[in-house]
């Protein structure tokens, strides 16, 4: 499958090249936890592709021995510069030409640093556009979005579905024709009418760095009692979420979109080391959508990253009423009052 994404068409070498990309965040409704070999999940996922959430790449390239550098805004950002070499060691042999390019990087985030909201996802996809915009200028082959996405992949795993499509699934499942371990799928078309205008409000409840780093999490899935498990669970739960999206049946999106959310955290807290990234705050937030989902049968519920933020998720008509209880009573438990308000997404665009 790899042997695909090997460049066969002839390259025609240019003294410099330049070019823009934004990619946005994605929020994963079936979670991608655990992997093996170079980022391949051990279960399918599902993605809403974000939209406010973005990062935005320039990339200049210039004839010569490959190097590269990074910075952020025009700043220098030498912390940033292993995973890029890590990426571009990865991406060499699908990408040959890369070897006769300095590449000038610049990155910028829509979204505040510290936020706790992790950048990997939209920067790997963006930087992965810009190579995949460059390739497809040195051989005249069209713009090729699988191999985005497996480039993206080779970055950061969930980058991979924060290329194309509002919704994206990733990783081999049985019930999806054409779904693949090395890349996202665009699997819009599966969203009903209620999704396509989706809200998701990001409570920041902790806008420190990640207490595990995702390598660590997923790591903790080796050897988890109960991996086999969540592994066969994920793929019940992609089939019955995408039955639920195609519907518009909001109880079954709730129902599982929530109950992956809270499975992922319990697999942290049940591996050896074991973690709780829940703050008491993420608790009384999930509370109170209990309580309000209960009194006003509005269809809002949440999910979770692999930290303590939430991810406040609504259809777009109950913006009124959502924004007064996030104001009236999620608000005091966010860090400084602070929450951002995106909304669902189609994907990554040339700037
Ligand atoms: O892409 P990574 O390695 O940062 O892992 C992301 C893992 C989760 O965000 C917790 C789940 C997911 O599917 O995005």
């Amino acid at each position: 499958m790899e042997e695909n994404f090997k460049l066969t068409n002839a390259v025609e070498l240019k003294e410099s090249l330049a070019t823009k990309w934004q990619a946005p965040s994605n929020i994963a409704l079936v979670k991608y936890w655990g992997k093996h070999g170079l980022q391949l999940p051990a279960n399918p996922s599902i993605s809403f592709t974000l939209d406010a959430c973005r990062t935005i790449t320039s990339v200049k390239a210039s004839q010569g021995k490959h190097s590269f550098s990074i910075s952020y805004d025009g700043e220098a950002i030498p912390e940033f510069a292993p995973k890029i070499e890590a990426y571009f060691k990865r991406i060499a042999s699908y990408c040959p030409w890369i070897a006769n390019y300095h590449f000038e990087i610049d990155t910028h985030n829509t979204f505040p640093h510290s936020s706790g909201i992790a950048s990997s996802a939209s920067s790997m996809a963006a930087l992965s556009a810009c190579v995949i915009d460059f390739e497809s200028e040195l051989t005249g082959v069209p713009l090729d979005y699988h191999k985005m996405s497996f480039l993206a992949r080779l970055g950061s795993g969930s980058a991979c579905r924060s290329l194309q499509g509002a919704a994206v699934l990733w990783g081999e499942h049985k019930d999806t024709e054409g779904s693949s371990n090395h890349y996202g799928i665009d699997k819009s078309e599966l969203l009903h009418p209620i999704f396509r205008d989706f809200q998701d409000t990001i409570l920041l409840v902790d806008k420190g760095e990640k207490v595990v780093s995702s390598t660590i999490g997923h790591d903790l899935m080796n050897g988890h009692a109960f991996a086999k498990a969540r592994f066969e669970q994920a793929h019940e739960n992609l089939t019955t979420l995408k039955k639920a999206l195609e519907e518009g049946d909001l109880e079954t999106f709730i129902k599982i979109t929530e109950s992956e959310a809270l499975t992922l955290h319990a697999m942290m807290m049940t591996s050896h080391p074991y973690f709780i990234l829940m703050k008491p705050q993420t608790l009384s937030i999930i509370e109170e959508i209990w309580a309000f989902r209960k009194e006003t049968q509005i269809p809002v519920c949440f999910t979770l990253d692999a930290g303590a933020n939430v991810h406040l998720l609504y259809p777009s008509e109950h913006k009124i009423a959502v924004g007064e209880l996030i104001n009236n009573k999620l608000d005091q438990y966010c860090q400084n009052s602070h929450y951002i308000c995106d909304q669902i997404g189609t994907g990554a665009k040339k700037c």
